[in-house]
């Protein structure tokens, strides 16, 4: 199994180019089912979970024909309205085609989704499946391993989640968005992704108001029509390369970004002493003199993201202080800490939502595994910092998100490399 090992506190300077975001990509590539004609997708990331998601699309009888920063899908010879197994159980993304299927086909076999272990329970899919059933659809459940939905006739729905979340907003629109009538859809997540996804969808002929506001509101479209999407720049990769420049306290340009989408980071960021500037699609942090502890409390977009919380994290742990930091979205997102005590961080442990953490101290080298995509980012970060050699294993977690990670951070003057 593929590994990184790094050799920490090498100088970092220079630019550093952002990549498409995969959690856009993710909900783009299965919206092509709801089209009989093809869709480009341009400023695709280079990753796994990308590359799952394909294999899940051919697997339906799609065709998929990839080029340089790109695919075309042409979804128009699905044979099958069935998921296969092993392909969806590897990676959370393939619930995104389940609504997408119900909707162009009435029918939709599944399992429960796979991916990475940072909810209680496996990560729940109640909020989907609820949603489906408020479009008129009958669904039959096989212990929740396995799921079967029909619909006779999908209706418009009026529907309120219960919980933000992400993923079910996305789906919910995309079904709805071939739905003939009216849907609204409240208490809706606001990410950028969410409302990249509605204006690509409109371009192909949907009606989609609101999206990006907790209301949304869909005519649908029985006939969507070919498009041309290209993904927006990753926020989490753009917020993660953003703190290993200050946690470095290295002058690093980040390119092909959108700083708006990491604009509460950002604000952390004055309030803690980072200096930095920033430009229409770029963000250069600058050296710093001594930063300060900050807490921070995970919260839905635009709120601080989850998905940053571990880089975060080390940050706090080189900066001066005692920072509190509340995980409010998932339940086992803090235990990869662990790791980051082995380095040498003062980290207590208060409830399995919360850790403090004492800063500064040094990290030290260590042979860690990585557990899951945001804390692998995380350890790399750490591993560049310390003092002496850490070795990660299990980096498949880490491609999963980040497109030749080892690359990019060579050409800033990272030691790191990457031993099959
Ligand atoms: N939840 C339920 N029931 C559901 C769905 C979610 O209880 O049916 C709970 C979750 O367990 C969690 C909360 O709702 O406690 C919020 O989760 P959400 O559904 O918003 O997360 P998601 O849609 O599954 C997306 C991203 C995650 C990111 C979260 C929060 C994708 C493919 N995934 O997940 O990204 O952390 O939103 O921003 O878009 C990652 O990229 O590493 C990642 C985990």
């Amino acid at each position: 199994m593929p590994k990184f090992v790094i050799t920490g506190g090498a100088k970092l300077s220079g630019q550093i180019a952002v990549c498409g975001a995969k959690n856009s990509a993710l909900k783009i590539i299965p919206a092509a089912i709801l089209s009989e004609e093809p869709i480009t997708i341009k400023n695709l990331p280079n990753i796994e979970d990308v590359d799952r998601s394909l294999e899940l699309l051919e697997s339906l009888g799609a065709s998929v024909t990839r080029f340089k920063g790109g695919v075309t899908i042409n979804t128009k010879k699905i044979k099958t309205t069935e998921l296969d197994q092993k392909m969806a159980d590897k990676f959370r993304g393939s619930i995104m085609f389940v609504g997408v299927m119900l909707a162009r086909f009435g029918q939709v076999k599944f399992p429960h989704p796979g991916g990475c272990v940072i909810g209680a329970g496996g990560r729940p899919i109640d909020l989907f499946i609820e949603g489906y059933k408020a479009f008129g659809a009958e669904i039959e459940e096989d212990h929740g391993h396995f799921y079967n939905i029909k619909a006779k006739k999908l209706k418009p729905a009026n529907y309120f989640f219960p919980l933000v979340s992400v993923t079910a907003t996305e789906s919910m629109l995309m079904t709805a968005s071939i739905i003939p009538g009216k849907t609204i859809l409240k208490n809706c997540a606001m990410e950028p992704e969410i409302e990249a996804l509605a204006e690509y969808l409109n371009k192909q002929g949907a009606k989609i108001k609101g999206a990006g506001s907790p209301t949304i509101i869909i005519e649908g479209n029985k006939k969507l029509k070919a498009g041309i999407f290209n993904v927006i720049p990753d926020r989490i990769e753009t917020g993660s390369f953003a703190i290993l420049a200050a946690a470095a306290n290295s002058e690093i340009k980040i390119t092909k970004c959108n700083p708006e989408h990491i604009m509460t980071l950002l604000e952390i960021f004055k309030k803690i002493g980072v200096n930095f500037e920033t430009g229409k699609d770029w963000i250069q942090i600058k050296k710093s003199g001594k930063l300060l502890a900050h807490d921070i409390k995970t919260h839905e977009y635009p709120g601080f993201a989850t998905d940053l919380q571990s880089p975060y994290v080390v940050l706090m742990t080189q900066v001066h202080g005692s920072s509190m930091i509340h995980e409010t979205i998932y339940d086992r997102r803090l235990i990869w800490t662990d790791m980051l005590s082995q380095m040498g961080a003062n980290i207590t442990m208060c409830d399995p939502h919360r850790i403090l953490v004492q800063g500064p101290t040094k990290l030290h080298g260590k042979h860690l595994m990585s557990p899951d995509l945001r804390a692998g980012i995380a350890l790399v970060i750490a591993g560049l910092i310390a003092d002496g050699v850490t070795e990660i294993d299990n980096i498949y977690q880490i491609d999963r998100g980040y497109e030749q990670l080892e690359a990019r951070l060579q050409k800033i003057g990272a030691n790191i490399k990457r031993i099959d």
